[in-house]
């Protein structure tokens, strides 16, 4: 198996006074480890806390929950991949289903994100995941393939490029339902062989993350799974106690 990537989505939760309590709760719990990597992924305000925190840790990342595509500009409220990274974001998280589904992020924007991230030479982590109704209808594969592909149709260097997956089934997200590890199994497998097809054995060595009401309960069992290469937290990453068992898994 590769080695694992943890990574914790607090999404609107844990501002930069608690960003700061959790990481020095976490740090001091948690010495260097080389066989995996974790990532956290707070708020943008709570960004330099979490940066500030892990930079004498190579094995513990910083990334930012969304970027704009564009370098700068008249885009109120909006962040980019250089300032994120100026920030100190390592790894941007793309296409997550709230994104998606509540912001009405298309597949085109999020192909601009990958490239801005690429340009910007951060890694990304690209969100692919289908609804109930999608599933119902049969069409996971379907659609989770055209996420994979649209996501990354315009990213020129895709070979070089520091990227990993997450498969969120939208319908597990945060609803307690969880993939079996066997249903997570299935999806990343043919998420890998569209990898490959697309850039040849590079695809083999892309983390391909599993998302959706992961717990303490059920995190060993879906990471032991079958192309299950880590592990996308929200609820569960939010407080250092079960993030920490989480990790350590
Ligand atoms: P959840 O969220 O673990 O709360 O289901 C996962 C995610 O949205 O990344």
């Amino acid at each position: 198996m590769k080695r694992p990537v943890l990574a914790a989505n607090w999404k609107m939760n844990n501002g930069p006074t608690a960003a700061r309590t959790f990481m020095n709760t976490f740090l001091a719990s948690y010495p260097p480890r080389a066989d995996r990597t974790i990532i956290i992924f707070p708020p943008a305000v709570a960004l330099t806390t979490v940066a500030s925190a892990t930079a004498n840790r190579e094995d513990v990342l910083a990334g930012i929950q969304n970027i704009h595509w564009a370098e700068k500009g008249a885009f109120t409220g909006e962040i980019s991949a250089p300032m994120a990274k100026d920030a100190g974001a390592r790894v941007v998280l793309i296409g997550h289903s709230e994104r998606r589904h509540i912001f009405g992020e298309t597949d085109a924007q999020c192909a601009k994100k990958c490239v801005a991230s690429s340009r910007a030479k951060l890694a990304f982590m690209l969100c692919v995941g289908e609804t109930i109704g999608e599933r119902e209808a049969g069409e996971t594969e379907r659609v989770v393939t055209r996420q994979l592909r649209e996501g990354l149709s315009q990213t020129a260097n895709l070979i070089s490029a520091d990227l990993l997956i997450a498969y969120e089934p939208v319908w597990a997200i945060g609803t307690g339902l969880t993939a079996s590890a066997g249903d997570a199994s299935a999806i990343h497998t043919v998420l890998r062989s569209e990898l490959c097809q697309m850039i040849g054995t590079k695809g083999d060595e892309i983390p391909i993350l599993y998302g959706g009401s992961v717990n303490t309960e059920n995190a060993a069992g879906l990471l032991a799974a079958p192309e299950v290469d880590g592990l996308l937290v929200g609820g569960a990453s939010v407080e250092p106690a079960s993030w920490l068992t989480i990790a350590q898994t």
